[in-house]
């Protein structure tokens, strides 16, 4: 047998760097998606074709942190946290339903990577569900979110929070997902631009900072340092006024953010709720883009031009999106602006002397899903 997975990458609409600060997030599922089919064997080896390398990946079935890496780690990651998982089954869940004695998989992608869509969620997840499916190990959505995180941090070794994975397994077609991190209770938002008239435009800026990894880490020592400070667990306890009596003014900025961007998602949430507002989550959009500039310092040239352009040509409102200093920004337009929203940001870039970004409309799509596999 063979079991066939996508899962789809992911925009955040709000909710920037606080989901590893215990915080609220509000992303929602692309439709774009990374396909998985997994065909048990017993090999003992894991060998992965993959529709972006030229050469399959092979490696041991108890592959070990460091032993591979590249692209293949991530599908790597996800064996071994599978395995460390099924290995040591909970208390009283009985025998393992089955364990992994060779894996034939084959990937195929439309997730662009390194723009901020978690194309890494996107084949972790995919992964995972098709190993899920494949060996029946009746793993729910949430384990294995949790299962694609571990690869991640703990065998690719990037810190990263729950957002990607959870948003990649958990969105619905037509809702934005509202994820606690700190109780992982999650609630599906209504989130449907085109039926109040309005376009979310993502607009891939295709640059890539270096600073990316590196900062990504600094932020998150930031945060659990202003919140030592503030002797608190997470900055997710903290007031307004506490971060503002910190002494060290970088601290006190990053934790503005934080403070300051759960405060919008709550925001964001309500007027989504609240029937035909989807229009006023504008100015809460870009007040947070602010404040990752400005507080977070987390955005970059190409993303403040591609905000501010937008802007300019009658967006309601814009922001980057994603880990930062690259990747893609969104913006929120009447439908009827969002061919000058286009042609401002690109004319902006053009000024630049920069690559034409990519633009196109986004609608919230559904999570993870079992698909039939391809027959080309
Ligand atoms: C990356 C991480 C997420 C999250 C965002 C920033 O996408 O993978 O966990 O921290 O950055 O919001």
């Amino acid at each position: 047998m063979t079991a066939t997975w996508a899962a789809p990458g992911r925009i955040n609409l709000i909710g920037e760097h606080v989901d590893y600060n215990e915080g609220l997030v509000l992303p929602f599922a692309l439709s774009m998606a990374t396909t998985a089919s997994v065909t048990a064997n017993d090999s003992g080896v894991v060998t992965v074709t993959s529709d972006t390398a030229d050469e399959p990946a092979t490696f041991s079935v108890d592959v070990q942190p460091g032993d591979v890496t590249g692209w293949a780690a991530y599908v790597a990651g996800v064996v071994w946290a599978v395995r460390e998982k099924i290995d040591q089954p909970a208390e009283g869940a009985g025998d393992p339903a089955g364990g992994i004695s060779g894996l034939e998989v084959t990937i195929r992608s439309d997730v662009p990577v390194g723009a901020g869509l978690s194309s890494s969620a996107a084949l972790e997840c995919s992964v995972a569900c098709a190993i899920n499916a494949e060996l029946g190990l009746g793993l729910d959505r949430v384990t294995i979110a949790a299962l694609a995180r571990r690869a991640e941090n703990d065998f690719v070794g990037v810190p990263t929070g729950s957002m990607d994975q959870l948003a990649s397994m958990l969105c619905e077609e037509g809702h934005a997902l509202f994820l606690d991190c700190r109780t992982m209770q999650t609630r599906a938002v209504p989130f449907d631009p085109d039926h109040a008239d309005l376009t979310l435009l993502v607009i891939d800026t295709h640059a890539e900072h270096e600073l990316a990894g590196s900062e990504y880490g600094d932020r998150r020592t930031s945060c659990e340092e202003a919140a030592s400070r503030l002797g608190l667990d997470s900055l997710r306890d903290a007031t307004l006024d506490q971060v503002t009596s910190l002494s060290d003014p970088v601290l006190l900025r990053r934790a503005r953010h934080v403070v300051t961007e759960i405060h919008r998602v709550s925001d964001v949430v309500q007027r989504l709720e609240a029937a035909g507002q989807t229009a006023e989550i504008g100015g809460l959009l870009t007040a947070s883009h602010q404040s990752l500039r400005d507080d977070f310092e987390v955005s970059c040239e190409e993303l403040d031009v591609a905000v501010s352009s937008a802007l300019l040509a009658g967006a309601l409102g814009a922001r980057m999106t994603g880990g930062g200093f690259g990747g893609c920004a969104i913006a929120l337009c009447p439908s009827a602006a969002a061919g000058a929203v286009k042609q401002s940001v690109r004319a902006a870039y053009d000024e630049h002397g920069w690559r034409e970004p990519t633009i196109w409309a986004a609608s919230p799509a559904r999570g993870a899903a079992s698909v039939e596999p391809d027959p080309g």
